[in-house]
């Protein structure tokens, strides 16, 4: 060995060490500093968690592919066949060491990724204490999935005056900042999947099922739901919104506390009403209508809809045919549209509900005068709950 070859082999190992450096440099950039500029806001302590995982796992994954890309790059240019070199390359067969790191480095790397996942998975599974408090009181938040609707529920310990517990419905979801959200999610049909981008979770929705769903959002803000299992025609409309509020007193002024007084206090005019219930349902992910700005096109229009509805089906009046079309929507099918519409059972929309909505689709009509008779419309809704 002389002293030239001894100074190459100084100058190869410090281009590997360069080489080396450049890579993880690379890598922890764009895991660290690219990522979040792509990524939506961290809405919860989840996201946090799970985009911190993220990094980690890109890093890695940058630094692995920097690797094997540079040395392909490296050995395609240094390798190349020299003009003329008809013959074989050197023959190897196996090297002990080798073949020990490249087993070694990958299990111990997915092995230190399988407990780092683990632990982000449980923290953000963990029941919390406190779950759900409004007011120093506990309440159940369902969320369920229907064709093509997110709504949610929310049983309330309160009770009215006759002893009735206060249930509040909304078509968007309402938390606050620091608040433990446990969510209980069903589905009235087929799968569905309640994702949240800005949480990081996503959880399904299956029929027959409740799934539970946890979190601590930290960032006020509205942010999109979206259902992530296609579900059908309209599993690109099913969308909603998650509302957080930055604390509790707003929470309990923007949503909570008008929601319980439209309870214990309801309009006398039915129509007015049902203009506030039908809201709650989420029925604008499928319908048009433009008086409450819908523009839902999976199910039929329902602009103008009172005109229509007395002369849609032979011996049907138009209260008729509406509270039909809710309770039963398979049973008048309008042109241009297939069976999707989920059942509105009396559990989904009690008759005092279906009163008021069907009221308040009646007053859809040229001249803004009611197509039903109100007293026919309160006897049938009664009725209709089987
Ligand atoms: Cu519900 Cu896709």
């Amino acid at each position: 060995m002389n002293h030239g070859e001894n100074n190459s082999r100084t100058i190869n190992l410090l281009y590997v060490v360069i080489a080396g450096l450049v890579i993880l440099i690379v890598s922890l950039v764009v895991a660290v500093w690219a990522t979040p500029r792509v990524f939506p806001q961290q809405a919860s302590a989840e996201a946090q968690r799970v985009d911190g995982l993220f990094q980690v796992l890109l890093f890695i994954g940058g630094a692995v592919f920097f690797l094997v890309e540079g040395l392909l790059l490296y050995s395609v240019i240094r390798f190349r066949r020299k003009p003329g070199d008809e013959g074989d390359g050197i023959p190897v067969h196996g090297n002990k060491m080798l073949e020990w790191v490249w087993t070694a480095i990958p299990a111990i790397t997915v092995a230190f990724l399988s407990i780092i996942s683990y632990n982000v998975w449980t923290q953000n599974q963990a029941v919390r204490e406190n779950e759900n408090i409004v007011n120093g009181l506990p309440v159940e938040i369902v969320v369920t999935g229907a064709r093509f609707n997110w709504s949610f529920t929310y049983n309330t310990a309160l009770e009215t005056p006759d002893g009735e517990p206060i249930v509040l419905r909304s078509n968007v979801l309402h938390v606050y900042q620091g608040q433990n959200v446990h969510l209980q999610i069903e589905s009235n049909d087929v799968n569905h999947a309640f994702w949240v981008p800005a949480l990081r979770l996503k959880q399904d929705a299956l029929p027959g099922y409740t799934t539970d769903l946890r979190f601590e959002p930290i960032l006020p803000g509205e942010y999109p739901i979206v259902c992530a299992e296609l579900c059908g025609v309209g599993h690109g409309n099913m969308r909603s919104l998650l509302i957080v509020h930055p604390d509790e007193e707003t929470y309990l002024s923007a949503f909570f506390d008008p929601a319980v007084d439209f309870i214990l206090n309801p309009p006398d005019d039915p129509a007015l009403l049902g203009a506030s219930i039908i809201q709650t349902y989420a029925c604008q992910g499928c319908h048009t209508l433009d008086t409450l700005g819908w523009t839902g096109t999976t199910g039929p229009i329902l602009n103008g809809i009172g005109d229509r509805a007395g002369t849609q089906v032979a011996g049907y009046t138009a209260e008729e045919y509406i509270v039909e079309s809710i309770r039963l929507p398979q049973s008048f099918l309008v042109t241009g549209y297939g069976p999707v519409m989920p059942q509105f059972t009396h559990e989904q929309m009690d008759s005092e509900q279906l009163q008021a909505v069907v009221a308040y689709l009646c007053t859809q009509t040229n001249t803004g005068e009611s197509a039903c008779d109100m007293e026919n419309l309160a006897a049938i809704t009664v009725e209709s709950d089987g």
